[in-house]
Parts: structure tokens; sequence; C-alpha cells
């Protein structure tokens, strides 16, 4: 099972229906939590720097919704996923706006992704726990590495452990806390961590913790059913700001 065709096929509604408002309005709704936490931190280490030409990726961006809300503040953009189809609906919605943002596909959790320069502000746009096996989250958090200025800040907030969680069927969490789907087999699809992994794994990538907490309001929905499953069997959500060590 490739799971690039998974998320392209995910997106692929998108790619049928024109640019609208209702697009726009939808997709600048789903990022509202994100792109808070991006606000509060941009304020909080890079005050000095404006918005207009700060150097910004989105990385997991799919439509792009963070992205397209900062290229609107003046910020040289970068959105990079693995779905075809979601970048080119990205790039959609921000032509609509007379707005241009450079995308990039490709998988980041292989050792041979590749990025150009160095960013200001880096985005895990709910990317790191949709890389479930070990040596990709390794790969992608030292390309995240390679490519901070040494002022810039990485944030972003991703899928931790509970005590007990609701396993949905046709899924099967492992004792390393990978969350598998079956398609015709099992195949790994998220990475729901232990918080205290999760900060070693940061750690040993070389990038500092600066801020490290648990969120309350988990800031987007895997699937439409999400809210109305009880808050504490779901998995918790941590926000994080990091940099370069
Ligand atoms: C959980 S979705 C988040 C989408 C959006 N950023 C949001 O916050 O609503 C994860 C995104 O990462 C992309 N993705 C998954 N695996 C990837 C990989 N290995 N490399 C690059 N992008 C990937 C998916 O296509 C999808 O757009």
């Amino acid at each position: 099972m490739d799971l690039s065709l998974y998320y392209d096929d995910a997106y692929a509604p998108y790619t049928r229906i024109p640019v609208s408002e209702e697009m726009r309005e939808r997709v600048t709704r789903e990022s509202k939590g994100l792109l808070q936490l991006v606000d509060e931190n941009k304020e909080r280490f890079l005050a000095q720097l404006p918005w207009e030409g700060l150097r910004v990726v989105e990385l997991g961006g799919g439509l792009g919704g963070v992205g397209l809300q900062l290229a609107r503040r003046g910020a040289k953009v970068t959105v990079v996923d693995i779905s075809p189809n979601a970048l080119t609906v990205a790039r959609a919605l921000a032509k609509a706006e007379g707005l241009e943002i450079e995308t990039l596909c490709m998988d980041l959790g292989r050792p041979d992704a590749e990025l150009v320069g160095e960013y200001d502000l880096m985005i895990d746009s709910h990317l790191l726990h949709c890389l479930p096996l070990e040596p990709q989250r390794l790969s992608y958090l030292l390309l995240v590495r390679q490519h901070l200025a040494p002022h810039g800040i990485m944030v972003g907030e991703t899928m931790v452990h509970r005590k007990k969680l609701f396993i949905p069927p046709g899924y099967m969490l492992d004792q390393n806390n990978i969350l598998w789907q079956m398609f015709a087999k099992w195949v790994p699809v998220r990475k729901i961590s232990d918080s205290l992994v999760l900060e070693d794994e940061l750690k040993a990538a070389g990038l500092n913790i600066h801020f490290f907490y648990y969120y309350a309001n988990y800031a987007m929905a895997p699937s439409p059913d999400f809210w109305d499953i009880p808050n504490d069997i779901l998995p918790a959500s941590v926000r994080f700001a990091l940099k370069k060590a």
C-alpha cells in the first residue's frame, strides 16, 4: 500500500471543483488552531522580523491553509506535501487571491528528501504523527534541523499517547505506539508517541525544546465523526516550539 496514493486520493475531490469563497473559508477555518500557535511563537521568538519576506515552510501542508494566510501577510511561503493534488489546490487557492506560493512535492520521511536554503519559520502541519517509523521521523527531523536558520523556529502540533485510547475497528496499536490500518494488509499509518519519547526524539535530532505542552483542544479533526468520541480516549496533542541546538 503506497500511502502517497492514499493521501492523493483523499485530496482528489478538491481538484474537481473551482476555487470558491466557501473553499477558502473552510481552509482558513480548519487551519485556525495551528495559525494561532504560529502567531504566538512568531511574536515570542521572531518579533523583530516583519512578516513581509519572512521565509516560511509549511510541512505536510496539504491545502496550505496556514501558508495561505501567511502569504497574505507578505511571507515568502513554501508548502511541502506528498500529494500532488493537495498542492495543485494550494496553488490555485493562492493564485485566486493574486498570491504566489512555492509548492514542493516530496516524501519528507525519505532520507533523500531535499529542501533548499534556510527558513525563519518551519511549521509541522500535523505531519510528524503521519511518519510512523523511526527512520522516517529521524530523517524528517534532521532535514528540519538542516534548514532551520540559526535564529529560526520550528513550531507544530502532534498527537501523543494517553493511558487509554479508543482504537477504531480496522486499526491496531502496537507496543511501540504505532497505529496500523488494515487495507489489503496492515500498514503503519500513525505514530501516537509517548510525550517523553517524543522529547528525546526531538533532542536527539539536534533540536532544542523551548515550549512543549499539552493542548486541550485538538486543532484538527482527522475524520468527521472525530468529535463524537469522548475526549479522554482520543490521542492527546502536544504543541511545541523548537530551535536549532
Ligand atoms: C494529517 S494531514 C494534515 C493536513 C493539514 N496540514 C492540516 O493540518 O489539516 C497530513 C498531511 O501530510 C501529508 N503527508 C503525509 N505523509 C507525508 C510524507 N511522508 N511526506 C510529505 N507529506 C506527507 C499528507 O498528504 C497530508 O496533507
